[in-house]
């Protein structure tokens, strides 16, 4: 099993270190792992120039699956777009056809006072949103800033083929049908035409799925919806920056988005697993950020990209306890806990592992 690993920027190496750490621990459990590191964002932009290097290129083709940190940073938002981190980051999805992002949002009983929300609303959550992640606003062209009638207009493209749609919601109708059989489709159709035919094509796919209960929504109610009644959800499934908007709102509902794992993955289950969150580039350094979702992440590429369900478990378990043990990074401190920094965070789940 060929892992790259492209640690980014900000915190981006903080954590991968210990997400590294737990693979190291299964590889001299006998889990045959190679891990090769490759650079990716803003750092690699300081070394080669550009946000995804052809050696990176390389890299991620051969290997089975990809272990990301975070990329950006203040320091590149000056930089023309294609030279910015997120194309990187955009880039390497589209060269690996990382279509489907699976972004579990879960509550772990310990963090419940953590969430801003009431412990009766979220206490017992456990939803998955699944993003496309190739098309869309994200990719469409034209796009672009211009002089018209002597003034500045920006404009980009909404824009989804059939074929799109189709295969993420198999993908999602197949998420639903081994969670609780409930699937949410999120979509603007009494405004936009592209998501018209995201949701004819959606219940086109239904056909498929009969043992599924699927449901629509629109988008500014899914998002109201998921702040008042979250627990009404299993399976939501929706448009690249549908996904992005709702995702973000789903892991503040777990307490932290330092929590939150995800996987993109292609037609094979090859796949890139990054945590949510991006490189925070105000905590980079300071041995304070949350390594849980990067470990986590790593659990899903066990899972999803290697089908060794036994030992994803173990990792998950062992965040479980470090939890219940009462490990807290500062973004899920509460007083009586014991707070710790990344490496000490790393320590004990290697520790439970
Ligand atoms: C995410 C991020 C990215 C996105 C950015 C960094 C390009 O917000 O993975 O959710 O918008 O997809
Ligand atoms: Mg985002």
């Amino acid at each position: 099993m060929k892992i790259a690993v492209l640690a980014g920027d900000g915190i981006g190496p903080e954590i991968t270190a210990q997400a590294q750490r737990v693979l190291t621990a299964l590889k001299s459990d006998g889990l045959k792992l190679e891990l090769e590191s490759g650079l990716l964002g803003g750092c690699a932009v300081d070394v080669t120039g550009e946000p995804f290097p052809e050696a990176t290129r390389k890299l991620v083709t051969k290997a089975d699956a990809v272990l990301l940190g975070a990329v950006g940073g203040p320091k590149y938002d000056s930089l023309p777009r294609e030279k910015r981190p997120e194309q990187g980051l955009l880039a390497i999805r589209k060269e690996l056809n990382l279509f489907a992002n699976l972004r579990p949002a879960i509550l772990y009983p310990e963090l419940a006072s953590v969430s801003t929300l009431k412990p009766e609303v979220v206490s017992g959550l456990d939803i998955l949103i699944v993003r496309e992640l190739t098309g869309d606003i994200y990719f469409g062209q034209p796009r672009g800033i211009e002089q018209r009638n002597g003034q500045r207009v920006g404009f980009n493209t909404m824009i989804y083929s059939e074929m799109e749609i189709r295969r993420i919601a198999h993908v999602a109708f197949q998420a639903a049908r081994k969670r609780k059989g409930r699937l949410c489709s999120v979509d603007k159709m009494n405004v936009l035409e592209c998501t018209q035919l995201w949701r004819d094509v959606v219940i086109e796919t239904a056909k498929d799925y009969p043992e599924i209960s699927l449901s629509h929504m629109l988008v500014d109610n899914a998002a109201m919806q998921l702040v008042r009644d979250p627990k009404q959800f299993d399976v939501i499934v929706t448009g690249n920056m549908f996904g992005d908007i709702l995702s973000d709102e789903a892991s503040m509902l777990t307490g932290s988005i330092g929590m939150l794992p995800s996987a993109s993955l292609d037609e094979q289950n090859k796949g890139l697993y990054e945590p949510i969150h991006g490189s925070a580039p105000d905590i980079a350094g300071k041995d304070v950020a949350n390594p849980l979702a990067t470990i986590l992440s790593v659990a899903m590429m066990l899972r999803y990209s290697f089908a060794q369900e036994d030992a994803a478990l173990r990792i998950e378990n062992a965040v479980r306890k470090v939890l219940a043990q009462g490990f807290r990074t500062s973004d899920i401190y509460e007083p009586g806990m014991k707070k710790v920094g990344t490496i000490e965070m790393g320590d004990a789940v290697l520790a439970n592992l």
